[in-house]
């Protein structure tokens, strides 16, 4: 077990498993509890610093969040980001107001010149850099002890201090990855302010979630979802490791993967991993459930249900030793806070199948070993448990598959269309080099027909969107800036190879605002 060194007080911020993660990026272990922990239990944890996160409710709201205020008499340096500011602020004295325009991307902090030996959080830092906001409140006032350490173009107060009290407090969000200095002004805190030790790494955590998976399971049997993906191809390994033979690794073919994926999945877990993996082809079934569903979270739903039904009907094949107790997914922190913060109150944006989307009626007890993990940290696991770096550096691929990259219903012709579409795209991307430059590529099919002109005929045909974007943990991407002459000969193919495409699009919407798969 860990010490915890920094302990993050969650007021339900979308970004707030950020700040944790950039912290163990620095090897510093760092926790994350609701807003409303008591106070006993976070002096249980005994930190050396914490931190208040950001959260999308008003502070002077008559139902706001707020904490125990005893944390203040801890004796441990506090930061607050965001609304995490406001509190302070409010709490202290001083006045938060609505801003007169909402202020969200980026924007250049300027430090306001104070000696960084009085003030450790800017220490090392450029004068001016970029930072991200997204708030529509402001501090007008700051309380009686606190200083203004930076401004920004349209925010004074961007980041205060008292320094006699160490409470720091941003306006601006360093967690992110668009927070240039960001990471180093978080180092600062907890290393330089709270004297945070930095021993933290993956080693630690494969080893303690192997002991750990051991403990929990017992001599109980686990069934695993496998996908192929990263993450369920980690969790896989991490449970081979911690339970060999009691586990059973199931793949499911739901008739919404892409081109080919089936025989290549089984050929890398028999080839790379030597675990024997059991395949379901359970197509049928899926796509009779999904005729004619248009809603974007009913497909998931659905999605999410019929995995259940298959993976129950199947563990019932593999009890002779004892019942199947656990089911085990590769679900991610992003999945989950995307879905229902755990940790905290957060607002729903979709049902990630393997999260929102798992029926109540279901029998197994959920594992879900990676549950606090970002993508890369994942990554950094399965390099830990000596997996492939072809299988690590696989892109991500939604559990409900091609299904949330069909706008309208699923049906065969369509997911045809749409697997060759992706093939042509997929391939194009390897050639150039550019599949390892991107996050994630794939092409969504819009069922949006436009007029076009081939061999002299007219064509009445659907369009095709290509997607890539560039990211380091999903939480917030970037459009990625392929080459023309990439996306030339990317729309040419594709509508040359593919019947039924004569029009190709490039997506170039960033997330935020968009989300990186359409549904
Ligand atoms: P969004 O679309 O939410 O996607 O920006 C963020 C990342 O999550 C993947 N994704 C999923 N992964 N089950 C999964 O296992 C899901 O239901 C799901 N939905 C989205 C998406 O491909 C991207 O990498």
């Amino acid at each position: 077990m860990h010490r915890v060194e920094i302990l993050v007080l969650d007021f339900g911020s979308q970004y707030t498993q950020l700040i944790a993660r950039r912290l163990r990026e620095y090897g510093v272990y760092t926790e994350i509890v609701p807003y409303f922990e008591t106070l006993e239990a976070v002096r249980a944890k005994n930190p050396k610093g914490l931190i208040l996160s950001g959260g999308p409710a008003s502070v002077y709201a008559p139902d706001a969040y707020k904490p125990d205020s005893r944390i203040f008499d801890l004796g441990i340096p506090v930061l607050g980001i965001c609304y995490g500011m406001q509190y302070i602020a409010d709490f202290f004295g001083g006045r938060v107001v609505p801003a007169c325009a909402q202020e969200y991307g980026k924007a250049t902090l300027e430090l306001l010149g104070q000696d960084t030996e009085t003030n450790p959080i800017f220490r090392g830092l450029k004068p001016k850099s970029i930072v991200w906001m997204s708030h529509s409140d402001k501090v007008e006032v700051i309380p009686k002890g606190f200083v203004e350490l930076a401004k920004s173009g349209n925010t004074q107060n961007c980041a205060i201090a008292d320094f006699a009290r160490q409470i720091y407090a941003f306006q601006f969000h360093p967690e992110v990855v668009q927070s240039e200095c960001g990471g180093e002004m978080l180092q600062n805190f907890a290393v330089k302010i709270c004297g945070a030790s930095t021993t933290w790494d993956m080693r630690r955590f494969a080893q303690s979630e192997i002991a750990k998976l051991r403990e929990m399971t017992a001599d109980g049997k686990v069934l695993c979802g496998v996908s192929g993906g990263v993450d369920s191809s980690v969790v896989a390994t991490l449970l081979y490791r911690a339970i060999g033979e009691r586990l059973v690794p199931v793949f499911v073919d739901h008739g919404l993967l892409r081109f080919g994926e089936r025989e290549a999945v089984e050929k890398m877990f028999q080839e790379n991993l030597g675990i024997p993996l059991i395949s379901v082809d359970a197509s049928e079934l899926f796509l009779a459930k999904l005729a004619g569903v248009k809603d974007p979270e009913k497909k998931r739903k659905i999605i999410g249900e019929t995995f259940i039904e298959v993976f129950e009907k199947e563990a019932k094949k593999y009890h002779q030793n004892g019942a199947i107790k656990f089911l085990a997914q590769g679900t991610l922190y992003p999945d989950v806070i995307e879905s229902v913060s755990v940790k905290g109150p957060s607002k729903t944006i979709k049902s990630h199948h393997n999260v929102g989307g798992l029926p109540e009626w279901m029998n197994f007890e959920l594992i879900e070993p990676l549950r606090e993990l970002f993508k890369d940290e994942v990554r950094q696991l399965g390099r830990e448990l000596g997996m492939p770096e072809h299988m690590l550096m696989r892109h991500p691929f939604p559990g409900p598959g091609l299904a949330i990259r069909i706008m309208g219903d699923v049906n065969r012709t369509d997911l045809d269309l749409l697997q060759k579409a992706d093939a042509v795209f997929l391939d194009e991307l390897h050639k150039s080099g550019y599949y390892d430059k991107v996050w994630q590529a794939f092409c969504v099919l819009l069922n949006v027909k436009s007029v076009g002109v081939m061999g002299d005929n007219r064509t009445y045909d659907n369009t095709i969107c290509v997607r890539a974007v560039v990211a380091t943990d999903g939480m917030t991407a970037s459009f990625a800036h392929l080459p023309h002459e990439l996306l030339e000969s990317i729309s040419t193919r594709i509508i040359n190879e593919v019947a039924g495409i004569n029009r190709v699009v490039y997506d170039i919407t960033s997330k935020p605002p968009g989300t990186i798969e359409w549904e």
